[in-house]
């Protein structure tokens, strides 16, 4: 089985901290670890497991390369992409670049926490197994809470095992319908994970979306390679249609299945997330740095480079970083995202 770390996101909910130039995959935000470290760290013990294979923008080549280096992991390849084209041009190159079409690639996003290492380590055996036998595989996490920030897959009756036929994806409900999934018992959260073989992957790409598979085919065999580099064309790239493998791909097979994990799974993917999975005071406050607080509760103060005080508030985000300050409120730090796009057009 090969690893295939994608981890081209930009990581902008967690802006200030997490930037263009250095997004949050690569910052050690729960562990002494960065999350792309993590993200390899957390197979240790897999029995069969290759070199992986990681995709990011040539931009992070370094950081990538140095980050895999210091815990010890020799990439098979490390895929640059000049421009972010979304997941699925980016696991269909680690497809055409895997040693054999038989091969189980097993996607791993950089940007994940799962605090149940054996948990998911049965998950991956029984992925293993399923994509051998021709499946299309995702990870479905228990849902704990309506979470309006992932994508929804409906468990079908028929079941393999401990694994479910998928019903059907559903990309980043509304609350309302958030609720009625989490009532209704059938849905789980769409964690981004997979394994499949790279040739069953690329039959179903080739069905759904043979522009894409055609235009990295091109811009692969196109590609120059130094060290453990291979550097994409940016010209032949751009042609490439953009998707997510959810949509490109897994939503349109019927070769999906979903297997249940309940590991202690979070993407991390905004403040109140980080919160969640950071070690906290008694007064429920996350707090790293110089920071001082009075009378201050269930709140995340992050401080770089001055001392942050905070007098008698609750559920605030506060990051102070060198050349930015962000204060917002717990539940409204997914709206950081238009202070990004504010930030953008203003250049
Ligand atoms: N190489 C590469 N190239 N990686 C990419 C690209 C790209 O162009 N775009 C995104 N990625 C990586 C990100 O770094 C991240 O690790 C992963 O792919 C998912 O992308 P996100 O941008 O973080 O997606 P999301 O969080 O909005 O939504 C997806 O993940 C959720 C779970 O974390 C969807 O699959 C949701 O349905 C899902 O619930
Ligand atoms: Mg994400």
């Amino acid at each position: 089985m090969t690893p295939v770390i994608l981890s081209g996101g930009s990581g902008t909910r967690l802006w200030p901290l997490s930037r263009g130039q250095y997004p949050k995959q690569f910052l050690p935000l729960v562990t002494v670890h960065t999350m792309v470290q993590e993200t390899m760290l957390r197979l240790s013990g897999l029995v069969g497991l290759k070199n992986p294979i990681a995709v990011c923008n040539e931009d992070h080549r370094f950081m990538m390369a140095e980050q895999l280096w210091e815990i010890g992991v020799k990439p098979a390849v490390i895929i640059l992409e000049p421009v972010g084209k979304n997941t699925a041009p980016a696991v269909a190159m680690a497809a055409l670049s895997a040693a054999s079409q038989d091969e189980v690639l097993l996607v791993l996003p950089a940007d994940h926490v799962i605090t149940n290492n054996s948990a998911f380590h049965s998950a991956i055996a029984q992925a293993e197994v399923l994509a051998k036998q021709g499946n299309l595989v995702t990870f479905g996490i228990v849902p704990t809470h309506p979470e309006t920030g992932y994508g929804y897959i409906r468990k079908d009756s028929a079941q393999l095992g401990n694994a479910y036929k998928v019903g059907a994806f559903v990309e980043k409900p509304d609350l309302v319908t958030a609720k009625k999934y989490l009532e209704s018992g059938d849905y789980l959260w769409n964690s981004g994970m997979f394994a499949f073989t790279a040739g069953n992957f690329l039959k179903e790409l080739e069905k759904f979306n043979p522009e894409m598979l055609s235009a990295c085919t091109q811009a692969l065999s196109s590609a120059k390679t130094d060290l453990d580099f291979t550097r994409l064309d940016k010209a032949i790239f751009s042609t490439c249609p953009a998707d997510s493998i959810d949509y490109a791909v897994m939503e349109k097979t019927d070769k999906a299945v979903v297997i249940p994990l309940d590991a202690g799974w979070n993407d991390v993917g905004s403040w109140s997330a980080l919160w969640d999975v950071t070690e906290k005071d008694a007064l429920g406050n996350a707090i790293s740095g110089d920071v001082l607080t009075v009378d201050t509760q269930n709140s995340y103060i992050y401080s770089e480079h001055k001392l942050v005080t905070v007098i008698g508030v609750e559920n605030l985000v506060v990051v102070e970083t060198k050349d930015a300050v962000m204060i917002a409120s717990k539940d409204r730090v997914q709206e950081v995202k238009q202070v990004v796009d504010q930030l953008k057009r203003l250049g």
